[in-house]
């Protein structure tokens, strides 16, 4: 039974130290090595190659090694495999830490005055108390839930907004299509977390950043593919929104000519919001594995109608 990771060869040797010393019944292998098709059962990887399961006729699970999965063509994959996403809490953590330090930055206008240094200016604003500034996650699975009670001790107004209802502590909680522009009325800064599906491809639109209270402050940290690219173009040049922290856009690297490179309101981070690491992934996914084996249900499996 072989365990089968596509990924670069500095991570997959770390995967397979970890699993020799602490699941040695494992055949754990990467593409370089010498694979017996037959033999795999599960497949790691941040992408799957196109008809898998024809390479691989006894795989059953697929695992991404990654938060998000809409780079995998879930159609293509016959609905036996299980395609189980990555809820590693070094994911987690990671996106708490940009999260925090991207509404920190827009709420104590850092992006403004970093602006401001370049022009040799010291002109202080006034302080917005954080119970004055609200903020909104949109996607309310593990990672929106961990950000936004990582958010609470600084004592903004907290909402989150999903498909279907939630209950979080301490944060307004809206759902569903009806709820959506009750939700962004009272956002003034809007974190992204959405998983990208048909249903959320190009949700950050104009009439999604129109409805934000004039001036709103914009972070994704979802998938490029939720954006309309120019739409917030428009919204930064008309005022609608002020400030704009990305950390993924739709082609990753952006063109050379892409405006966002340029704009003075736009933060662009190279998709490192959270990178998955095998120190603290590799429990995580033994534990499925140890599941799987047993017939249970593994944490994190992909509803294939839904697509997350
Ligand atoms: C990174 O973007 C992930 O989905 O883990």
């Amino acid at each position: 039974m072989t365990l089968l990771f596509k990924i670069d060869e500095a991570r997959g040797q770390a995967w397979k130290t970890l699993f020799r010393q602490h699941a040695p019944d494992i055949d754990v292998r990467l593409e370089s090595d010498d694979v017996d098709p037959a033999q795999v059962r599960y497949f790691a990887s941040w992408v799957a190659p196109q008809a898998l399961h024809h390479t691989y006729p006894g795989l059953q699970v697929v695992f991404a090694t990654s938060a998000g999965v809409d780079q995998f063509d879930l159609s293509e994959l016959p609905p036996h495999i299980d395609v189980v996403r990555m809820l590693d809490p070094g994911i987690a953590q990671g996106i708490i830490e940009y999260a925090c330090f991207a509404v920190l930055s827009l709420h104590r206008d850092i992006p403004l005055y970093l602006r401001q240094q370049d022009q040799h200016q010291w002109q202080p604003r006034p302080l917005v108390p954080a119970r004055q500034r609200r903020v909104g996650v949109m996607g309310l699975g593990n990672l929106g839930v961990a950000v936004l009670n990582s958010l609470q001790p600084f004592g903004f107004p907290l909402s989150g907004w999903a498909r279907s209802a939630k209950q979080i502590d301490g944060v307004q909680c809206f759902a569903g299509q009806d709820q959506l522009k009750a939700f962004l009325n009272q956002c003034d800064v809007l974190i992204c977390l959405l998983p990208l599906t048909d249903d959320t491809r190009g949700i950050i639109n104009a009439e999604l950043l129109n409805a934000l209270p004039h001036g709103a402050k914009l972070i994704n940290l979802g998938r490029g593919g939720h954006l309309v690219e120019a739409d917030l173009l428009d919204a930064l040049a008309s005022g609608q929104v002020d400030e704009a922290i990305l950390d993924v856009l739709n082609d990753e690297p952006p063109g050379r000519d892409h405006p966002y490179w340029q704009h003075p309101k736009i933060w662009l981070t190279p998709h490192i919001g959270a990178m998955t690491s095998p120190q603290t992934a590799f429990e995580v996914l033994l534990a499925n594995i140890r599941r799987h084996q047993r017939g249970e249900f593994m944490p994190g499996t992909i509803d294939r109608r839904e697509g997350y």
